[in-house]
């Protein structure tokens, strides 16, 4: 039987469409809004970072781009490996951070029944699943209260194998794991991890564990579709064929020169443009429970890949737009009130779907009271739908510059579409920024001094730098 990833059809019906109306002047005036002649006039640094991306792409850090497309035995092995593991286990847990956490996390949230875990296994059809992308003592403790450490497998994800969070998470269960297991606890853990860097790879090999590998051109926050990702959403049962499919289709959609054709090219040109104007905030605003974690994840990408202190060239640029995570219609009552009437100061992106997968009717009642009576008979899906245009009007008629980006549905297909079209856009945007999207000194610097505190061998000249950093005035502590 063919795959519905396959048909021409089905796809078109499926595709990402992007809607960038309330960015032009004609929907929030002059001042604020842009036009196409703005954006034409900007056509050198456009057509640079186009050319760029394309000259890139596959190669050093952007290994990325070509996840949709080079994977096919390491996919084959994840399916052969992810049956045995739903069929032996009943917890699945990822060891991991940031980038190696979010994005199953959010595929997670995205794909799978939102009370997943406290689903009958039998609807479930997949072990329960936890992220624990903290070092939290007490986290750590919930986890151990909830889980059978006998009847869990564990991926530990880490490409540098450095990380101090993962490790010491990997190291304690590993413990556990002997303590009750012995020379079985191997079965037990899995790791995905660089093939020829880093740590866990050795310790990988020393204790036999069954390895997946993370390209070298693929940083951690653009890895969700490398094994760091695709692993756990086959043990969840999401078909990752068809998110690598979706992915690809974007890259199609994105890889024309056209930049109002291209939907990745021209949301890096609206936040570029934006960042000039000095609109240093990104909100991300789902309205879908399932999207919630994507909206994560986003900021992770936005913030650790543009956030630089310099260019390419060594000038000082303190470049980047700090991503703000909102839900719909959640927080409506919470951030819309500062999106509306303060600062203008933000770009926000809605997530819109078009067909939720459920439709939730909601009941007649309190005739007495026209104030709630009037939803009766409506669906909840209207009334989500109908809050959003409010959300979106509201916005416009204040001038702040917003555009949507609709799902026909949450499915594999249309979340590969979305990362994909982040992960593009970012791309982009570096480029117009003439940034390193790709490097993270800023985060590297908190990592050694985590080493030096924690007295790792190597770290003397840290520590000495640390002893020497201005000590806390007890003033200053009420
Ligand atoms: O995007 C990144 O590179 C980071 O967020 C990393 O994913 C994060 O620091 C974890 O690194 P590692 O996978 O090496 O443990």
């Amino acid at each position: 039987m063919g795959v519905r990833y396959n048909n021409r059809k089905w796809k078109e019906s499926m595709r990402l469409r992007l809607d960038y109306n309330n960015m032009m002047t004609e929907f929030v005036g002059n001042k604020e809004g842009f036009t196409r002649k703005e954006i034409r006039a900007n056509m050198n640094v456009i057509d640079t970072a186009y050319n760029l991306v394309q000259l890139k792409r596959g190669r050093a850090m952007m290994g990325w781009t070509e996840l949709p497309y080079n994977q096919e035995e390491t996919v084959a092995d994840i399916i052969a490996t992810a049956k045995e593991v739903r069929k032996n286990c009943d917890y699945f847990v990822v060891l991991g951070i940031g980038g190696s956490a979010l994005g199953p996390m959010a595929v997670f949230q995205a794909l799978c029944h939102l009370h997943h875990n406290e689903i009958p296994k039998s609807k479930r059809r997949a072990p329960k699943f936890y992220v624990e992308d903290n070092v939290d003592p007490e986290r750590m403790q919930a986890l151990l209260d909830v889980i059978v450490p006998e009847r869990t497998v564990f991926n530990v994800i880490t490409k540098s194998g450095a990380t101090s969070e993962t490790m010491a998470q990997y190291l304690i269960i590993m413990k556990i794991l002997k303590e009750k297991l012995g020379a079985d606890a191997a079965a037990h853990v899995i790791a995905t991890t660089s093939e020829t860097k880093g740590n866990l790879i050795k310790i990988a090999q020393e204790e036999g564990l069954k390895t997946f590998y993370i390209p070298d051109g693929v940083g951690g926050r653009f890895s969700e579709l490398s094994p760091v990702g695709l692993f756990p959403a086959a043990v969840l049962g999401i078909d990752i064929k068809e998110m690598l499919a979706g992915a690809a289709y974007m890259d199609k959609i994105c890889a024309g020169e056209k930049v109002f054709k291209n939907p990745a090219l021209l949301l890096a040109t609206f936040q570029y443009l934006s960042m000039k104007r000095g609109k240093n905030i990104s909100v991300m605003m789902p309205y879908a429970d399932g999207l919630k974690l994507i909206a994560d994840w986003y900021c992770q990408l936005w913030a650790e890949s543009l956030g630089k202190a310099n260019d390419n060239a060594g000038n000082k640029v303190y470049s980047g737009q700090t991503p703000v995570k909102a839900l719909g219609v959640t927080d409506q009552h919470s951030q819309v009130q500062l999106y509306t009437e303060g600062p203008f100061d933000k770009v926000t992106t809605f997530l819109a779907v078009d067909d939720y997968r459920t439709v939730f009717e909601i009941s007649e009642g309190c005739e007495n009271i026209p104030d709630v009576s009037f939803l009766g008979g409506h669906t909840m899906n209207e009334l989500i739908q109908a809050e959003r245009s409010a959300t979106e009007y509201a916005l416009t008629v204040a001038r702040r510059i917003n555009h949507t980006i609709y799902l026909p549905q949450i499915n594999p297909f249309t979340i590969g579409q979305l990362l994909f079209l982040f992960e593009m856009q970012t791309a982009y945007a570096g480029e117009m920024l003439r940034i390193n999207t790709y490097d993270q000194p800023g985060v590297e610097g908190g990592k050694q001094a985590t080493f030096a505190l924690l007295g790792k061998k190597g770290y003397d000249e840290k520590r000495e730098e640390l002893k020497n950093a201005p000590q806390k005035k007890e003033d200053y502590i009420i």
